[in-house]
């Protein structure tokens, strides 16, 4: 009750901008949820420029705090002092530490990755959620995740035909044998899951959403094994066909003012390995997917109207860099067709994030973008964990190693789903950062939207990555950005139970002390 009372007070006496108050929920999964139905949403406004020396502190928790602002100013007294015990071999891991020096320092001179922003994805399970509930409360969750008031998403993912998160499997091009596409064709799924919703988030982004779309499975009749799942690879004879069909899907998608920013090569390829597994896929041997872009993919894309498209190649595991990468990228024939790559997060808790930077070292002239992640149940877990704070720590943990190594954006999976994590046709369910329940026209913003918000909404796409470093912190990771407007940001996990305080050194500026809360998530914003 606490917290919903005091920034209420606060607001009728106009002492805080319009930020609407978390509507809190416990399910007894370890944190909460906030709810949001048709007459009541909290909000998030966009941060108003405060003059140096002062700073504004934005603090999610665990208790429950979302987003509170609080503010505070640099001590410019103590620049020399407090940062006399670097150890710049750390970006703040696991090991020891003496709490009563808890140093983190900005250098925003050395910079790094500039950033390409921050989002989820279109699939037709999130259209169908969305779908179901009054329309004023649809605006109203893609104003949460879109809008100047909610998380401001820059990137889009769009399946090119059906996922596992679908009601069916389906291609553009079903039935029998059709090389020069005649039978193509969007399916109800686009106009009604999909399309719609773009549309709607590109008005609340007037425009400038960068949208990528990926491809699960080709029609059958393209592949090895006529199936969509499974071992099964593009048959030689199809390879122009398949390549074509991803140009027909960018000029469907076209004729209702859509347009792309970039496409990886096809979704999670390794897939293929598992004959038994049921979700749609494409294989790509390496040498194979070589190829295809150098042959077909690439001429025909960069030939066609959309030819300024990001070609991202991967778009799957951690554990395929670099060796993976390389074999496909060894041929500059190759290499001047592709744009970037494109890491998935299932399987990131084994595979050390450094593989990325190594990956980064031998093609510096390409991105790296994390285009899927969503907490899968372990252990007889139940999909969806309503409120569980862990899930949104393992996104915001695997957010700042990614970031920490190259990593230029982060998306999300399905932007909602239901309390079940679906739909799935073949029973995926997973958890999602906002859960609609239709039921009770009422949708649940999980911990994870506001892990991802506490990046998103104060790091806009343009923004740097700049050098942080300081005392090792037992369980607390941090990660440094210079906007476009020239603020700087600085977002601090803390994954420990007990409050961590923290001097904050900037240059010149001096020392901002901070306390960051047990289990808080902590924007740090100044300019
Ligand atoms: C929506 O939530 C608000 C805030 O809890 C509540 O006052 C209101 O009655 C709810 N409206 C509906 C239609 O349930
Ligand atoms: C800091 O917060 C206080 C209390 O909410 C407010 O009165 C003051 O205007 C804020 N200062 C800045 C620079 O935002
Ligand atoms: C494509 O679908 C639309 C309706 O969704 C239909 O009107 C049209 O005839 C279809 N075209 C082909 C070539 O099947
Ligand atoms: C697409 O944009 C053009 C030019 O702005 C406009 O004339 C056309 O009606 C739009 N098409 C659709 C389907 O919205
Ligand atoms: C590009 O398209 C034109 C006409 O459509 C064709 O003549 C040309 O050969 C194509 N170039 C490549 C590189 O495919
Ligand atoms: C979620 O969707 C799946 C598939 O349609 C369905 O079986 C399940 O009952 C739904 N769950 C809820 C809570 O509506
Ligand atoms: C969804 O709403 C229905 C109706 O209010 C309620 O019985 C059910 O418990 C709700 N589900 C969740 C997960 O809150
Ligand atoms: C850090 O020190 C403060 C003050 O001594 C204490 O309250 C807090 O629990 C300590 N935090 C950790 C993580 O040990
Ligand atoms: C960063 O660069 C500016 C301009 O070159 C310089 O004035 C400033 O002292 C530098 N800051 C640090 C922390 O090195």
């Amino acid at each position: 009750m606490l917290l919903l009372v005091v920034p209420l007070i606060t607001s009728f006496f106009g002492l805080s901008s319009s930020q609407q108050p978390c509507w809190s929920r416990d399910y007894g999964n370890g944190g909460t949820v906030c709810v949001c139905n048709s007459t009541y949403c909290d909000t998030i406004p966009r941060p108003q420029v405060v003059p140096s020396p002062h700073f504004l502190v934005y603090t999610s928790n665990q208790a429950g705090l979302r987003f509170q602002k609080t503010n505070g100013t640099f001590d410019p007294s103590s620049t020399e002092t407090n940062f006399a015990s670097y150890d710049s071999s750390s970006e703040s891991d696991d090991s020891t530490y003496d709490n009563s020096t808890n140093n983190v320092y900005i250098d925003s001179n050395t910079t790094y990755q500039t950033m390409v922003g921050w989002g989820g994805a279109f699939t037709d399970a999130t259209g169908i959620n969305v779908n179901t509930l009054p329309e004023t409360l649809q605006e109203t969750l893609l104003q949460s995740l879109f809008g100047k008031n909610g998380l401001e998403y820059s990137v889009g993912r769009v399946p090119i035909g059906g996922t596992d998160f679908s009601t069916r499997a389906y291609s553009y091009d079903d039935g029998t044998e059709d090389p020069q596409l005649h039978n193509f064709n969007l399916t109800y799924e686009d106009h009604n899951y999909k399309i719609p919703l773009i549309l709607r988030a590109l008005k609340l982004t007037k425009g400038k959403l960068k949208l990528f779309c990926s491809a699960w499975t080709a029609p059958k009749w393209m592949k090895t094994n006529n199936e969509y799942s499974g071992f099964g690879f593009i048959r030689r004879s199809m390879y122009q066909p398949w390549a074509d069909y991803h140009v027909r899907f960018l000029d469907a998608y076209q004729e209702y003012n859509i347009s792309f920013w970039g496409m990886t090569t096809g979704n999670e390829p390794s897939n293929s390995l598992n004959p038994y597994d049921k979700l749609e896929v494409v294989g790509w041997p390496s040498w194979l997917l070589r190829i295809w872009i150098t042959d077909n993919l690439g001429p025909t894309v960069r030939n066609s109207s959309h030819s300024k498209i990001n070609i991202m190649m991967l778009d799957d595991q951690r554990i395929f860099l670099p060796w993976y990468v390389r074999k496909v990228l060894q041929s500059e024939r190759t290499r001047q067709y592709v744009n970037g790559i494109a890491v998935h997060w299932y399987l990131d808790e084994y595979i050390p994030a450094s593989a990325l930077t190594r990956t980064k070292k031998l093609f510096p002239e390409m991105f790296l973008l994390a285009t899927e992640a969503s907490n899968m149940p372990e252990g007889g877990e139940n999909a969806v964990l309503l409120g569980s704070w862990l899930r949104g720590e393992l996104y915001s943990t695997d957010i700042i190693e990614d970031v920490h190594n190259w990593v230029t954006g982060w998306v999300d999976w399905n932007m909602a789903l239901n309390a079940t994590g679906g739909p799935n046709y073949i029973n995926n369910f997973v958890d999602s950062s906002i859960i609609v329940n239709a039921t009770a026209a009422e949708f649940y913003k999980q911990p994870m939207h506001y892990h991802i918000g506490h990046f998103s909404k104060f790091v806009p796409p343009g923004s740097v990555r700049v050098h942080s470093e300081g005392t090792r912190i037992k369980n607390v990771r941090y990660v440094a950005f210079q906007r476009p407007d020239s603020g700087t940001v600085v977002v601090f996990l803390n994954r420990n139970k007990e409050s961590v305080p923290v001097n904050l050194g900037d240059g010149s500026r001096g020392t901002a002390s901070l306390e960051l809360s047990g289990n808080s998530i902590t924007t740090v914003l100044y300019w």
